[in-house]
């Protein structure tokens, strides 16, 4: 990583450097790169951790702490942290005079496969998630799975549903690998390797989609797989005074909408049930009962990516054969729900 970083840095010419933490990665993760030589001067700039933190005073502490640290518009910033800062970085450096270099180093396994690519930078405002923000593409995503060793288990998974989502949008073989795969033992040696691995296919699937559609016109949509009705859970559990990793949202989402899938599109039945099984085992039991779906049913219609009461999935005909744009009946979203709840 030293070399890929100093590459990096190089490509951006830059006057000074700074480099963003969140307290648990300056505490975690800066260690392992405070020795590199090309990172020697840079200033550091940390915010507090966690996404009630991904909001317009911490940016605002940010835009502060480049132009006290004599920042031009040749200055880069890297994002060290997981996509709560490099969300927040990216937007930061997009907008400090007009916008200068960033590099993000995802220090999360949901940074390193999804926020950290794409380009979508933000932060969370007036109580809605990522209402503020850009587009604008990181100079370059140094990704290292070796910052996972002191990742907790549950962002782990959290971040393996988005894996999971981009192994059903590209094929049957890269669903398989990932539901053989060992991710109880991650963290040790072949199964960090093939992490490693399984990682970069991962943000391959993203970025070939990103590159077609980089503004969510069309294909990019397929990325929104689980995500209708992962977020409608999400929302509710919050709601409840029970919030639920991201990804764990997204993981029942998938089973559900995989269930649409079956039945609107002819998703093969044994993906189905492999998929819903491996959720099931990793994820564990989807935490609604029958008297949440109208409520459920509701924050999917009013999902910000639906309009028209109509509400919209992406669905599979197969592991990697999108059917963008569908819709379903109440019922059949009802029956989803069951089967999420069921485990078929
Ligand atoms: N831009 C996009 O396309 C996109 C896509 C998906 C998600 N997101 C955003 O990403 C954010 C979620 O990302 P996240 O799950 O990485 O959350 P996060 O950045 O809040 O990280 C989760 C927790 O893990 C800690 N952490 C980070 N790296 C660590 C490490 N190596 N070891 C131990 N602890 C570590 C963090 O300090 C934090 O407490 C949300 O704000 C979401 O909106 C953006
Ligand atoms: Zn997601």
């Amino acid at each position: 990583m030293p070399q890929e970083l100093a590459l990096a840095i190089s490509e951006c010419e830059h006057d000074r450097l700074f480099i963003l933490t969140d307290d648990t990665t300056e505490r975690l993760c800066r260690p392992v790169v405070s020795r590199y030589l090309c990172l020697k001067g840079a200033q550091v700039i940390t915010i507090a951790a966690g996404d009630a933190h991904k909001d317009l005073d911490a940016l605002s502490a940010v835009w502060m702490a480049l132009q006290q640290g004599g920042a031009t518009r040749h200055s880069c910033l890297i994002n060290l942290g997981g996509g709560m800062v490099t969300d927040l970085g990216g937007l930061a450096a997009s907008t400090f005079k007009r916008g200068i270099d960033f590099i993000n180093i995802p220090t999360t396994l949901l940074a390193m496969v999804d926020a950290s690519v794409g380009g979508k930078t933000g932060i969370n405002f007036n109580g809605l998630k990522n209402e503020i923000g850009v587009f604008r593409e990181a100079a370059c995503v140094i990704i290292n799975t070796q910052f996972l060793k002191t990742l907790d288990d549950e962002n782990l998974r959290s971040g393996y549903a988005e894996m999971l989502k981009h192994g059903l949008i590209s094929s049957r073989e890269m669903l398989s690998a990932l539901l053989r795969f060992p991710i109880e033992g991650a963290m040790e040696g072949d199964a960090l390797r093939e992490l490693q691995q399984m990682v970069a296919e991962s943000v391959a699937v993203k970025q070939r989609i990103v590159l077609q559609d980089p503004h969510e016109h069309g294909l990019r949509k397929a990325l929104n797989l689980g995500h209708t009705v992962g977020h409608a859970i999400e929302s509710l559990a919050l709601r409840r005074g029970r919030p639920l990793l991201h990804g764990y949202a997204v993981a029942h989402g998938l089973v559900a909408e995989l269930y649409l899938s079956h039945a609107c599109c002819g998703f093969p039945q044994t993906l189905l049930s492999q998929t819903a099984a491996f959720v099931r085992r990793v994820y564990g039991q989807v935490p609604i009962t029958c008297d949440d779906y109208p409520e459920l049913l509701d924050l999917m219609t009013h999902d910000k990516k639906n309009t028209a009461g109509a509400i919209n999935f992406t669905l599979l005909a197969d592991a990697g054969q999108l059917c963008l744009n569908r819709t379903a009946s109440l019922e059949l979203i009802a029956e989803a729900l069951d089967f999420c709840r069921e485990g078929g």
